[in-house]
């Protein structure tokens, strides 16, 4: 079990910096998710702390050991990757056992752990199939079951859950929850998905363009975004931004927080507004609507209105400075 430390962490291609100067401190056992667009420097930043990657300047510390100059193999960190990387000629007990046997640990103490494992997984049944012989979702706990026999201090995942179907995403993220309460171990977890980063997440560092945004809890992310980013990003649907209603500021609004149709006093200020679609998922419906130049999406329970003229109101809402994008008080 470890701490990790981003220090003014860079990281340049050439001349190309991808990560800029990242300070994240991630206490030992939490579950850290890194989210941004693709392209922001996730893998990156998750491939420099595995040691698949130098980096350019700073320091990145796992528990007491800087380790910027560490061989991979030596940082005790286990990493999971989207593609399952497992070796088709072996069983999936061979699979799990490999980095074990490599270690030159004995069979009885490689047997154990591998049991283990396979217990925590649900893949007792499976031990001696191969890997074409599974679904897509029993390859990803295989791989993930190679990590766990490992023990490492840390554990990375690379957006292990991109390749499954939506059904088995929902429910291999519930499985890696209890993984994480089971074991105790710090992660690191990269994903595109702001869902996925919500549900999971202790914490969730949110990053774009190389440059970290904000870390917090989710909930703190929710409510209080730094940004007009780290507000766009999290949450679904995202938040409408409007530019007609302050001069200098951008208003931000959540889905649930505008009122549609029939205004009611105690709410204040309405808007003319224009309904243009409607998308109905049973209990609720996403209604999109036009307030003269800006666009805005709102959650509506109940029966949607029609299409065409209505009013709005805001129950609730945030403000950016329209230049740096910085949340206004
Ligand atoms: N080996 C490399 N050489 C040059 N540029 C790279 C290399 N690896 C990644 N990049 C660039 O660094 C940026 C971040 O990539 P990456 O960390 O893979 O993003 P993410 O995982 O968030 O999608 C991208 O613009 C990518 O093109
Ligand atoms: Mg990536």
């Amino acid at each position: 079990m470890a701490s990790i430390s981003f220090r003014g962490l860079h990281k340049s291609y050439g001349a190309v910096r991808v990560l800029q100067r990242v300070d994240i401190e991630v206490p030992d056992g939490e579950l850290l998710v890194l989210v941004g667009p693709s392209g922001c420097g996730k893998s990156t930043l998750l491939r420099c702390i595995a040691g698949l990657e130098s980096v350019s300047g700073g320091e990145l510390w796992i528990g007491d050991r800087l380790v910027n100059d560490v061989a991979p193999r030596d940082r005790d960190v286990a990493m999971v990757f989207q593609s399952y990387a497992l070796y088709p000629h072996m069983t999936v007990r061979e699979n799990m056992g490999f980095a074990l046997k490599l270690a030159k640990r004995p069979p009885a103490e490689i047997a154990a752990a591998v049991d283990e494992a396979a217990r925590m997984l649900a893949l007792g049944p499976l031990l001696d199939r191969y890997p074409k012989e599974m679904s897509g979702g029993q390859r990803q706990r295989v791989a993930m079951g190679r990590a766990i026999v490992r023990r490492p201090k840390v554990f990375l995942f690379d957006e292990p859950l991109s390749n499954l179907d939506a059904a088995l995403r929902t429910q291999l993220r519930v499985e890696l929850k209890q993984l994480h309460l089971t074991l105790g171990t710090t992660m690191v977890y990269v994903t595109h998905d702001q869902v996925e980063a919500m549900t999971l997440a202790d914490r969730i560092a949110v990053l774009n363009g190389g440059a970290l945004q904000q870390v917090g809890t989710p909930a703190e992310l929710y409510a209080t975004p730094a940004n007009r980013f780290v507000a766009g990003f999290i949450g679904s649907p995202a938040m409408s931004f409007l530019l007609g209603i302050e001069p200098g500021v951008e208003i931000g609004v959540r889905p649930h927080e505008i009122v549609v149709g029939a205004p009611d006093p105690a709410l204040g200020r309405s808007y003319p507004a224009t309904v243009e679609v409607v998308e109905t998922l049973g209990f609720e419906s996403f209604v999109h609507m036009r307030l003269g130049e800006d666009k805005l999406v709102a959650r509506v329970e109940g029966p949607p209105p029609p299409r065409g003229p209505t009013t709005v109101q805001l129950r609730h809402h945030l403000r950016f400075d329209r230049q740096t994008g910085a949340r206004l008080p």
